[in-house]
């Protein structure tokens, strides 16, 4: 499975499902690994059932983790829902070819409600909230009671919730979220991180009090059997 690399001044790229496509790839593997280091760190007090996925910058493979543990998620028979919530560089729709026109931003600003606007994919139990149409204001959306009882209701349909953020560093929408999540993955790229910018991300998920699971090693090339692995802090 080749992944192409995000070239300079084209729009964000859908990513590759590698765990549908090659359930018994190293690196489909490497995502249930994930998956059960997750499942080992809830506990009936701590709880990790809602999820953000970050990065410090961009392009660090963000959505490649969100959707493939979606994924590797959804396969354990488990209700998940995979929600899009960078509102500036969404490409959750794009990967699963789901239509856009509503999606989280409609839910926050309209009356639209969650179980309307959730669209279903072809994996069994995945079900997805697109980002819908782009809004002027996505830190403040984020960070409304509105978003707060978007959350409990998802809470109350599903036993997954996964979040695809923006990076940390950049925007404030990850933070937001972090604080509001159950569990923080950080996504490290290889040759790509810059090792201050990770140390920032990590001290602005701090300061919200974001619990963070571990992090996500993404390998320079998707095809090196060593390509994911996690570690927990
Ligand atoms: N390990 C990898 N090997 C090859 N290509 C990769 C790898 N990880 C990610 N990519 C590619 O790099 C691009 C960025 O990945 P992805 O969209 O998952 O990153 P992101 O952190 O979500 O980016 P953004 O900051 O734009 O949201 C995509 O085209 C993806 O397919
Ligand atoms: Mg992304």
């Amino acid at each position: 499975m080749k992944i192409k690399k995000e070239r300079k001044g084209t729009s964000p790229q859908p990513v590759s499902l590698i765990s549908l496509v090659d359930p018994s790839s190293p690196i489909a593997e490497q995502y249930r690994t994930i998956r059960t280091n997750i499942q080992f760190a809830s506990s009936a007090d701590q709880q990790v059932k809602t999820l953000v996925v970050t990065s410090s910058g961009p392009s660090e493979g963000k959505s490649l983790t969100s959707a493939n543990l979606a994924v590797v998620f959804a396969q354990t028979g488990q209700k998940v829902l995979l929600v899009d919530a960078d509102m500036r560089k969404p490409t959750i729709y794009k990967t699963f070819q789901l239509n856009n026109e509503s999606g989280l931003s409609t839910v926050l600003s309209t009356g639209a409600g969650v179980v309307e606007t959730v669209q279903n994919t072809p994996v069994e139990n995945l079900s997805v909230l697109t980002n819908g149409p782009k809004p002027p204001n996505p830190s403040e959306l984020l960070a409304s009671v509105k978003m707060n009882q978007i959350i409990d209701e998802m809470r109350n349909l599903y036993d997954v919730i996964i979040f695809d953020m923006p990076p940390v560093v950049t925007v404030t929408d990850a933070q937001i979220m972090s604080s509001k999540a159950d569990g923080t993955l950080l996504v490290v790229r290889e040759n790509w991180t810059r090792k201050d910018a990770l140390n920032q991300a990590k001290e602005s998920l701090a300061l919200v009090k974001a619990r963070l699971l571990g992090v996500v090693y993404n390998g320079a090339e998707q095809n090196k059997d060593k390509a994911y692995y996690y570690y927990s802090d």
